[in-house]
């Protein structure tokens, strides 16, 4: 028997608003999923020429993909207020709605011109307790991966599910019961700021590399898509470990990836899932955000691993 996501949404015990937001960005991603399919035909490619307030390089693709969000949620009373990467300040809608969404419309967008996976990531909050919430208070996170197959990741707390984008633009749950392994043998991290790591880092990539011969004792792999959704989809898949910790160049900016619509929302799926999510020397979703686009060290995945990190971060 299939289930679409409409009727998986109509049979969860949470609200039926928060249940329509998610809906929303459902309905937003399946918009964006057709944009992506053939923008380099419709010309929808490369920069605007502007920077975000992150100081980042806006594409026709990060605009477009956030103006569909903000189609969407403008269009459902539930929600009044959108904070996302592509917004400065934090959007009010035309709706006094008692929730809050933070996205990042699309991320990885770097790997459009390489035909490679991206995402559309998401948390929902409670309007009442304000933007500036510990990951611990969303009340559902997602993500979309738009890859060789549409895939529509979500959590309300408990349990991660997966829904399939059909060819009738429907979405049709695929994994009712997402596990994270705990251990796992597969890290992620952009080996190329080596030099700019933190000693724990460097401890714990170089008994990595070492395989069998450290003291991890086995041989591991390593794969950097450069996409978070890639990344994060791959290792809630199959396990793994996923850092961009804090290092000597981003430590100014607290780190790279931004805490209320990145590292949130993925810590949020991964602890779901059975993993383990932190900065290094706390964990990620008790971090109390003091801006709307700051930024955090992230190290999630596996349990194992992520403690192995966790480990050496107790070090020193
Ligand atoms: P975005 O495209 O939304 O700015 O996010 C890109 C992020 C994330 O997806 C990825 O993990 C990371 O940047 C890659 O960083 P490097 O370029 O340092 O590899
Ligand atoms: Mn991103
Ligand atoms: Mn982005």
């Amino acid at each position: 028997m299939m289930t679409t996501l409409a009727e998986w949404l109509a049979v969860q015990s949470v609200d039926s608003g928060l249940a329509s937001v998610v809906a929303s960005m459902a309905a937003a991603s399946v918009d964006i999923a057709a944009i992506l399919r053939t923008a380099p035909v419709a010309g929808q490619v490369g920069l605007v020429g502007r920077v975000n307030v992150q100081g980042e390089e806006q594409k026709q693709l990060d605009i477009i993909s956030n103006d569909i969000v903000v189609k969407y949620l403008e269009q459902n009373p539930q929600v009044s207020i959108l904070v996302s990467e592509e917004l400065d300040e934090p959007l009010q809608l035309q709706n006094q709605g008692r929730y809050v969404v933070a996205t990042d419309p699309l991320d990885g967008s770097s790997n459009l011109d390489v035909n490679v996976t991206v995402g559309t990531i998401f948390a929902i909050l409670d309007a009442a307790g304000g933007l500036l919430q510990k990951g611990t208070a969303q009340l559902a996170a997602g993500y979309v991966a738009y890859g060789p197959a549409t895939s529509l990741v979500l959590s309300f707390g408990p349990g991660v599910v997966v829904f399939t984008l059909d060819a009738d633009g429907r979405y049709v749950l695929t994994d009712g019961h997402v596990q994270v392994p705990q251990a796992s043998a597969e890290y992620a991290i952009n080996t190329a700021r080596e030099r700019f790591w933190d000693d724990a880092t460097k401890g714990y990539v170089a008994e990595n590399v070492a395989g069998e011969t450290g003291a991890s004792g086995k041989r591991h792999n390593m794969r950097w898509v450069g996409s978070m959704v890639a990344d994060v989809h791959r290792i809630l898949m199959r396990g793994g470990i996923f850092l961009y910790p804090l290092d000597s160049e981003t430590v100014s900016k607290g780190g790279r990836l931004r805490l209320l619509y990145e590292a949130n929302p993925m810590a949020f799926l991964v602890e779901a899932a059975g993993g383990k999510a932190t900065t290094g020397r706390q964990r990620l979703l008790d971090v109390m955000p003091t801006a709307i686009h700051q930024r955090v060290p992230v190290i999630l995945g596996s349990a194992e691993e992520v403690a192995r990190v966790e480990a050496w971060y107790a070090k020193g």
